[in-house]
């Protein structure tokens, strides 16, 4: 048996938005979701049994780290696998941490391909799915490549994700940096504040009807109908969190005008459209044929960003 495994996930941008949750413990969510995975964005992690480590112990990018959700994570392996001692999880993200571009997607899915084969479990992909749920639920889609659907379900056993289509349908996601800084409110903190919004049924009613337009738009590689409703659904979960008893904010003045600038494009004939997670960085989708023109015009108005193009990205792999 191999002493370490390495297994790399990329991360996902949720088209349809996973935003609250039914069971907190299991990560069981309110709505189902659907995503791209990205091919520029994941994270490679590595595990080991390492028994002279008095706990589990997480060095990201090079410096020791918290390891306690990596720990919590580790003990549903022990409690449903089999017991084992301290691992040492040895991860590096290719995407900014904690700020919106779904690092907990890209690690969690990672820590549980490495796991599954430290522990030899041989998992079909629904069930790597699954715990990587458990995790960070937005990583249990980044199991897939292209186009996931994480069905919600209504327990451990029936909410996981499955490939929805695996194919590019020439979608680009120019991914614009406002900030690589950290969120003072994860997500995990944010939906819950959000679940309390007078607006969240009709939010949570609404997504059932729009993931099933998205669904159609995406077999029809209907880009403009893509955009337009990742738009209308992330848009109206950030009104959540401005409408809830303890309201907050992820959006910045730059993520404002981001917003009114691709606004400005579609109106001009563009295909233009934002889509945002919990963090101020916006993902502008639009095709491939018309990237690099609005890439130059991103860079033309915003000469101090960084914009990064992602296109459809492939599924986890564990290294043997
Ligand atoms: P994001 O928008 O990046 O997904 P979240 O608030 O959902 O932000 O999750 C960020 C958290 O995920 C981090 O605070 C950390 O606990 C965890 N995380 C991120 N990257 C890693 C990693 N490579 N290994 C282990 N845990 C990670
Ligand atoms: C806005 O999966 O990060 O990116 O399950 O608590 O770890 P936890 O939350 P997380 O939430 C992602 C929220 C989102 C939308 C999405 O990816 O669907
Ligand atoms: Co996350």
């Amino acid at each position: 048996m191999s002493d370490i495994i390495t297994a790399t996930a990329h991360t996902n941008i949720a088209l349809i938005k996973y935003w609250g949750k039914e069971n907190v413990d299991l990560n069981i969510p309110t709505t189902s979701s659907l995503s791209m995975t990205l091919d520029k964005f994941y994270t490679r992690t590595s595990v080991e049994f390492n028994n002279s480590l008095a706990q589990d112990t997480l060095i990201l990018n090079e410096k020791e780290v918290d390891p306690s959700r990596v720990h919590r994570f580790l003990n549903i392996f022990r409690s449903e696998v089999a017991d084992f001692g301290s691992v040492l999880v040895i991860s590096k993200n290719h995407v900014p941490t904690a700020a919106g571009l779904a690092s907990s997607a890209s690690s969690f899915a990672a820590l549980t391909g490495a796991m599954s084969g430290l522990l030899d479990l041989n998992l079909m992909p629904t069930q790597m799915s699954r715990y990587a749920r458990r995790g960070s639920g937005s990583a249990s889609r980044s199991i897939f490549g292209n186009f996931a659907i994480w069905n919600k379900g209504e327990d451990e056993e029936s909410s996981y994700a499955e490939s929805f289509l695996n194919e590019d349908i020439e979608l680009s996601m120019i991914v614009a940096e406002v900030s690589a800084t950290s969120k003072k409110m994860s997500s995990t903190k944010g939906m819950q504040l959000a679940q309390l919004s007078p607006d969240y049924a009709t939010w949570v009613e609404r997504s059932a009807v729009q993931l099933k337009e998205m669904k159609a738009a995406i077999l029809r590689s209907d880009i403009e109908r893509v955009g337009l409703i990742a738009q209308e659904n992330s848009l109206a979960m950030h009104d959540l969190n401005w409408n809830c008893p303890e309201p907050f904010d992820y959006f910045t003045d730059k993520t404002r005008e981001l917003i009114s600038f691709v606004d400005n494009c579609y109106k001009e004939g563009l295909l233009a459209f934002v889509t945002i997670d919990a963090g101020p960085n916006v993902k502008i989708i639009t095709s491939r044929a018309q990237e690099k023109y609005i890439l130059k015009r991103l860079q033309d108005n915003f000469p101090d960003l960084q914009f990064d193009i992602a296109h459809a990205g492939p599924g986890i792999r564990v290294e043997v």
